[in-house]
């Protein structure tokens, strides 16, 4: 997690200070995009008394967050239902109720299409529907996470040419990047300092008006391109650093060195170094995806990307690497991957969450099948595959039930994710052969030669 530092500042609230004392109580807001960020983020500015009209074009969650209920795991159902009954949050699909808001904060999908191109179709459409309802003195705030210049320039074009009214004159418009961490119960949205940039002094000015109210540290920037550059800056941190651990891990391994143990030790040392650990590949919506928002930017300066484009193709190696050395720990026992039963544990991209999306471990049952063998997953968050339009294939597919006969009956298992929830020691105890890629069965007692590193 990132070091939380106040930012130098008059403005700043003070950690401690309650941040319903920071102003009225009349102020609504509307978020659009009520998923793994917008929810969130809503529920903080519901906490801290502003009125939150949350807007989603999928009327199964509209309808779910109105009943009180919740559709992703680490957000307490009981938290959502008080809320509405308090009448500080609300849903609907309707945003001709942008009208009343005070800021309209848009939380939108920023995929890749096919070719690795940014898909910035969600937040023009967005920009679209408010623009036809925007209202002179509204602030506009972009949180998708994407390259330098959609903000002022993709996004104002939109939002003027669909209301006649023009950016930092008649409306405010900003950017402030999102820094979810999800299934990491210490990481609040208030505590996480929030930079923010803005088209003008003023639009700035509006921006941290509003944000003062639920976030306690605001971190402002020259300009909407600084503040996308910034979060696009702390994603290719990520991918570059995991990608060069995942290269150390086959290098040490050669040298009969364990990677893991030498994380170990290197993260004792106290500054100039910060621990990154190996794995089956990348998941989740930005670590996979926003690096190559700003390549294609770059590449329309004129500019290379040899780091971002190094890390993906390192990163995007690893689900292979990781089947090849299965496929060796099969034929130490004499069988070949070709027939076998394999059970990928942990269809999850990351720990203790329920997001699958851009998940390694549907390319792990992709090579998998694509390898003769039977695949099929255990993960206590994710009890079924929903359909998606990147493995529609999977789609229907059930969790195996967690138990020694079922567990028992595959020739390997597959740790592609280190879930809590899941007892290794009755994995080790029931798997016939287990591939870690994540260092979980370190700690548990197995049968030598049971458990292979991955
Ligand atoms: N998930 C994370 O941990 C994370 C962290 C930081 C930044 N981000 C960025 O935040 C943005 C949103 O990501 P997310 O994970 O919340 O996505 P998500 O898919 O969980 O949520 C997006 C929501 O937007 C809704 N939506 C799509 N089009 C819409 C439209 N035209 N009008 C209204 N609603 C619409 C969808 O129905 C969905 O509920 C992305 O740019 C992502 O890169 C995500």
């Amino acid at each position: 997690m990132c070091k939380l530092r106040r930012p130098r500042g008059k403005k700043f609230l003070l950690p401690g200070k309650s941040l319903r004392q920071a102003g009225g109580n009349n102020m609504t807001i509307a978020i659009i995009g009520l998923g793994y960020v917008g929810l969130p983020l809503g529920l903080q500015f519901a906490r801290s008394n502003v009125r939150v009209l949350g807007l989603d074009i999928d009327a199964k969650k509209v309808s779910a967050l109105n009943a009180g209920r919740s559709y992703i795991k680490h957000i307490k159902a009981g938290e959502i239902k008080r809320l509405v009954r308090a009448g500080t949050f609300s849903a609907s699909a309707d945003f001709a109720e942008i009208k009343k808001v005070e800021a309209i904060l848009i939380c939108v999908p920023t995929p890749l299409k096919k070719n690795r191109a940014p898909d910035l179709s969600f937040v023009l459409k967005t920009g679209k529907a408010i623009a036809s309802h925007l209202q002179r003195g509204q602030l506009v705030v972009l949180e998708s996470t994407t390259y330098p210049g959609t903000t002022e320039n993709e996004l104002r074009e939109v939002l003027e040419r669909g209301s006649g009214l023009k950016a930092g004159k008649s409306f405010h418009l900003a950017f402030s990047p999102e820094r979810e961490d999800p299934g990491n119960p210490r990481s609040k949205v208030a505590n996480l300092p929030k930079v923010i940039g803005g088209y003008t002094p003023a639009c700035l000015a509006a921006a941290k008006k509003i944000y003062s109210r639920a976030i306690r540290n605001l971190v402002p920037v020259a300009n909407c391109r600084t503040a996308e550059a910034t979060k696009l800056l702390e994603n290719v941190f990520r991918s570059v650093n995991i990608a060069l651990v995942n290269e150390l891990k086959g290098v040490y391994a050669a040298l009969d060195i364990d990677i893991w143990a030498v994380i170990a030790a290197a993260r004792t040392k106290p500054f100039g170094f910060m621990p990154f650990y190996p794995g089956p590949g990348l998941g989740g919506h930005c670590i996979p995806i926003d690096p190559f928002y700003l390549a294609w930017k770059a590449k329309q300066a004129g500019q290379e990307t040899r780091f971002v484009e190094l890390a993906g193709e390192i990163n995007r190696a690893m689900p292979e690497k990781v089947v090849s050395r299965l496929t060796e720990a099969l034929a130490v026992r004499n069988k070949k991957l070709r027939g076998a039963k394999i059970l990928v544990l942990g269809l999850a991209y990351k720990a203790n969450v329920d997001d699958d999306r851009e998940s390694p471990s549907y390319r792990l049952l992709d090579l998998l099948a694509a390898r003769g063998a039977m695949a099929a997953y255990f993960d206590p968050h994710v009890s079924v595959i929903k359909p998606t339009r990147e493995h529609p294939h999977w789609a229907g597919m059930k969790s195996v039930k967690w138990s020694r006969r079922t567990i028992a009956a595959f020739d390997a298992v597959l740790i592609a994710t280190a879930h809590i929830a899941v007892n290794y020691q009755q994995l080790a105890d029931w798997a016939q052969l287990i591939v870690d890629t994540r260092n979980v069965m370190v700690e548990i007692k197995t049968a030598d030669g049971k458990v292979w590193k991955a």
